[in-house]
């Protein structure tokens, strides 16, 4: 898909959770509800208790203050820059860049650990991923990787790159 709203409610869940874990909240979510104007007026404790078992409920949290933010300043439209959307709650480079690529075609490379260890690994990359100076690196040969490919595509293939080799 390429709605923003079901791109950011998927990032969310799974910030801190497995594919295989989350499907099953993803789904109750947007079966429940089916826009983010449902969402922003839905009840805190109800939101809560559909987020169960998921954990971190400050994702939760995040999510409703995000939604109630998109519809009062945003006349319920998702921004598009990735700069405003890191502005929000709960979003951060990661899934900003996600949700500005695979809905809106914006050449912002989303980097996880997966996408760290694919680069690393191919470019013969040896000094500590926690250098800055490295993490420099991967974001300026990732940043080149995504010019004149499909954004959503491009960051969407090296997701499930990183999944599969993942072993899950
Ligand atoms: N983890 C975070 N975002 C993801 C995505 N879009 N696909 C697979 N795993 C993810």
């Amino acid at each position: 898909t390429h709605d923003p709203y079901k791109i950011w409610l998927s990032e969310i869940i799974l910030q801190q959770t497995r594919v295989d874990q989350g499907m099953d909240y993803y789904r109750k979510f947007v079966d429940k509800y089916k826009t983010i104007q449902e969402l922003a007026s839905a009840p805190e404790d109800e939101i809560l208790k559909m987020w169960q078992g998921l954990g971190y409920y400050s994702r939760a949290r995040n999510m409703h203050h995000t939604a109630k933010e998109i519809v009062e300043k945003y006349a319920g439209t998702f921004p598009s820059e990735y700069q405003d959307l890191l502005k929000l709650k709960g979003i951060g480079p990661y899934s900003a860049a996600a949700i500005a690529s695979i809905a809106f075609e914006k050449p912002h490379p989303a980097i996880d650990g997966n996408v760290i260890r694919i680069i690393t690994r191919i470019y013969g990359i040896a000094t500590p991923v926690e250098d800055s100076k490295t993490t420099k690196l991967i974001k300026e040969i990732v940043t080149g990787l995504i010019q004149n490919q499909k954004p959503s595509v491009f960051n969407q293939a090296m997701m499930e790159c990183g999944y599969i080799s993942d072993g899950q």
